[in-house]
């Protein structure tokens, strides 16, 4: 089920690399070519000689040796794959790559591939818990980088908690479905992430404060599941999620465009903040502000709703169509009553009011409610939030079938 598919995997230096040489056979059994490149630090756990036996292939380690760079260059090397899989990731190597450090081979390999990146972190519970680790992580995920793992249970050193590597066949599942032969596996889906912005003159918009973080964040869950996701995002200051066709758009009306022309969707997740009112009387020149004039009244008209549109595409219309719900109080009463009233049949509720830290932050409370009721998620990390609710849509979407 992997044949043919090129895998380059980054074994770092902890005691799960004894974990990495089983990988090996098993992406091999399958029909995977592997590339291997062994930190130094991995080469403490494991021999060069194993996994180069194991790979069928030489071990690259030096990012100066002439050999490697005459038989193939660092760069190549980083892009020759269709996926790089880094077993184990330890807390210093999940360091470098969100700052971006390149101080070796496997660092460099990381900053320069094109291609996705899926992690199996392994360390420490203390480690695993610190807040450094968490920030690197939460800057990974949200730039797509896909994770497997860590699980808990005993740790090498006698401590318990979280941190143990995945197991293998948990990695190989992980890598199937970032490979595209996932539990959406040629599912259609569309979602909508990020504000939009108004235009009052060429210089002047109406903005709104949504980052696209959560959005942003499904678009990359459902495409590790196997979606074909078109992503329809506002402007967001987020980089692009591996694996998504992105339509970069301004406007509400831009946006609507953007998603019917996305139809045929078997499922849309509507998480953009659109803004509800366009200035109508938007002015083509910039508008001067002139001594002693009185400020210019802007007057509003009413923008197209997006997710209330494809909930009523008729035969378009998409099996499952997800709106979002951002509420300062009363969120799950207001959120049910958006869902009928959106003719949509999932709500994913929020309470955005001040201090809930839900607005740009990297976490969220959120609520789904579907026709059978309402279910109240623990506080989650975006990406964690966007890994459940891809989980569901793909179980909705089976047991449809
Ligand atoms: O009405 P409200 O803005 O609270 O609804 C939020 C939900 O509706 C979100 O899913 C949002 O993406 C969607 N929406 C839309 N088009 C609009 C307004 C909201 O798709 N014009």
């Amino acid at each position: 089920m992997l044949d043919g598919r090129r895998i380059l995997l980054i074994i770092s230096g902890g005691i799960a690399a004894y974990k990495s040489l089983d990988l090996i056979r098993r992406l091999r059994e399958r029909g995977a070519e592997v590339r291997c490149i062994l930190t130094a630090g991995g080469a403490q756990f494991v021999t060069p000689l194993a996994v180069s036996t194991l790979a069928g292939g030489r071990v690259f380690q030096e990012i100066f040796s002439l050999t490697d760079e005459a038989e193939i260059g660092h760069i190549t090397l980083a892009r020759d794959c269709d996926l790089v899989v880094v077993a184990p990731a330890t807390a210093n190597l999940l360091a470098k790559m969100a700052g971006g450090l390149a101080d070796d081979l496997a660092s460099t390999a990381l900053l320069a591939t094109d291609r996705p990146i899926l992690m199996a972190p392994a360390m420490n519970v203390r480690m695993w818990t610190h807040p450094a680790t968490q920030a690197n992580l939460a800057t990974l995920a949200a730039r797509g980088v896909r994770r497997v793992g860590p699980n808990a249970g005993p740790l090498a050193e006698g401590e318990s908690g979280m941190g143990r590597m995945a197991e293998v066949p948990e990695i190989l599942e992980a890598v199937t479905a970032a490979l595209g032969g996932g539990r959406l596996a040629g599912r259609r889906v569309l979602v909508t992430s990020g504000p939009t912005i108004e235009p009052i003159d060429p210089v002047r918009f109406i903005a709104n404060r949504s980052s696209g973080k959560q959005g942003h964040a499904i678009a990359a869950a459902l495409a590790a599941l196997g979606a074909e996701v078109t992503l329809i995002s506002g402007p967001v200051h987020l980089a692009d999620p591996p694996g998504c066709r992105v339509v970069r758009v301004e406007t509400a009306a831009e946006m609507l465009a953007a998603a019917q022309a996305a139809l045929p969707a078997e499922v849309a997740v509507c998480a953009a903040a659109v803004a509800d009112w366009r200035v109508e009387n938007y002015a083509a020149a910039k508008r001067k502000k002139e001594p002693g004039a009185p400020p210019p009244v802007i007057s509003l008209a009413a923008n197209p709703d997006i997710l209330a549109t494809l909930s009523a595409a008729g035969p378009q219309r998409p099996r499952l169509a997800v709106g979002f719900a951002a509420e300062t109080e009363n969120v799950v009463e207001h959120a049910a009553a958006k869902r009928v009233r959106k003719g949509c049949d999932w709500i994913v509720a929020n309470d955005v009011s001040p201090g809930s830290g839900t607005f740009g932050g990297e976490s969220n409370t959120v609520h789904l409610l579907t026709a059978e009721g309402t279910e109240d998620w623990p506080h989650l990390p975006k990406a964690e939030v966007a890994r459940r609710l891809a989980d569901r849509i793909a179980a909705a979407l089976e047991t449809a079938r």
